[in-house]
């Protein structure tokens, strides 16, 4: 059943709409939101609704998608031998034009997707934004998730992970944070978003790092490659972007990050790179000598020694090899380190993702590892 027109159900379906459109979901699962929000036929308000979309979309851009929303919204509103609106059939045509060079173009370069959290009634407040119920993130990524542009794509664990973050800010408030193979970037946006005190991201490909900062300057982070804070820094959170390659990490560079958390997604597929991954993971995850407290008195020495949290290692993944999972478990058990998963216990609360369906939460594992 659809919701009356202009009630608070209604626009909430109409956000998910938008947010599926801007996110660049596939134009079937789009358009099905759409029929929610109608009752099923798509009215002449749908077609002006995806015009409107359409037209700012191919103005930003990303023209490829807005034509094969359109391609598909006239199908299927023919089908229904409805009427297709004028401006619908003409934003098409003018797409259907554009000269076969210039399409080949488009469909190379990189769009840039807008992944919208929405926050539910009652559901947490983000200090960056405490009157809003959603967080847009822009990115810059590439529809190519093979050929080199992996670290350009939106993985599933990102997602999870990202809406982890964002449903258990208190974790990583004020804290440091370091992530490997970290791609777009979406992650390290969170915890800017939930205050975290440094966030560090990592990644092993430079295209992918520069399309990372790239993204970081779209959400108004600023990152640069210098480790410490520079005079007069006023930004809250401090975000990097290191190149940071698993194979050629000194022990000494990682000693120099100390986080309290260490954060990785979709990072375990390539058996080759395991025993580097776990290298770089176990050396963040080191403990830094302690200080020197033998001046402090008994109870702040105490305090100084409890102040410290062990470091905690949250990797998300889709497990889709489990040889590859497998190889990876066993060189944890080999390293002294100890993993488990937490997947039940440390579930987002809340769907943050609701209106996108290509998004298979449940595909996700989490795990935490420490040392032992
Ligand atoms: C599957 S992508 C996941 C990207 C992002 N975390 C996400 O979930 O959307 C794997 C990422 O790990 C990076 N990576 C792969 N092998 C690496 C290595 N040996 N050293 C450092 N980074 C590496 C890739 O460049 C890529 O960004």
């Amino acid at each position: 059943m659809a919701a009356n027109e202009n009630s608070p159900e209604a626009e909430a379906q109409y956000l998910h709409v938008l947010s599926a459109f801007l996110a660049m979901e596939p134009v079937d699962s789009v358009i099905a939101l759409a029929r929610e929000c109608t009752g099923g036929s798509i009215t002449d308000k749908a077609q002006r609704f995806f015009w409107e979309l359409c037209v700012k979309a191919s103005a930003n851009g990303n023209a490829s998608y807005a034509k094969k929303l359109l391609k598909k919204l006239i199908n299927e509103v023919e089908l229904e031998n409805g009427q297709v609106l004028d401006q619908v059939y003409e934003e098409y045509a003018l797409y259907m034009s554009a000269s076969k060079e210039d399409a080949l173009v488009k469909e190379n370069i990189r769009i840039t997707k807008f992944i919208s959290f929405l926050f539910p009634e009652g559901s947490y407040k983000l200090p960056s934004c405490p009157n809003s119920r959603e967080l847009v993130i822009p990115l810059q990524c590439s529809l190519n998730m093979l050929e080199g542009d992996t670290g350009c794509s939106i993985w599933p664990s990102s997602l999870f992970l990202s809406e982890f973050v964002l449903s258990y800010p208190d974790l990583f408030v004020n804290k440091s944070c370091i992530e490997v193979g970290s791609g777009v970037g979406m992650v390290g946006v969170c915890l800017a978003h939930v205050k975290a005190k440094k966030v560090i991201l990592t990644d092993g490909d430079l295209l992918t790092l520069a399309n990372m900062k790239l993204n970081l300057e779209m959400n108004h982070l600023n990152s640069d490659d210098e480790l410490l804070k520079q005079p007069g820094e006023t930004q809250n959170t401090q975000v990097k972007c290191i190149h940071l390659p698993w194979e050629t990490a000194s022990e000494s560079e990682l000693s120099e990050y100390r986080p309290d958390i260490v954060l990785g997604a979709d990072v375990i597929y390539d058996p080759s790179c395991l025993p580097h991954l776990l290298r770089v993971l176990v050396a963040l995850l080191r403990k830094p000598p302690q200080r020197d407290n033998s001046a402090l008195e008994t109870e702040d020495r105490d305090t100084a020694q409890q102040g410290r949290s062990p470091v905690v290692a949250y990797i998300a993944s889709v497990i889709r090899n489990a040889d590859t999972f497998n190889a990876f478990l066993t060189l944890v058990d080999k390293m002294n380190i100890s993993i488990t998963d937490v997947t039940g216990e440390l579930s987002p609360h809340f769907e943050l993702l609701p209106y996108m369906h290509s998004y298979d939460r449940s595909s996700v594992r989490l795990f935490s590892i420490s040392s032992r």
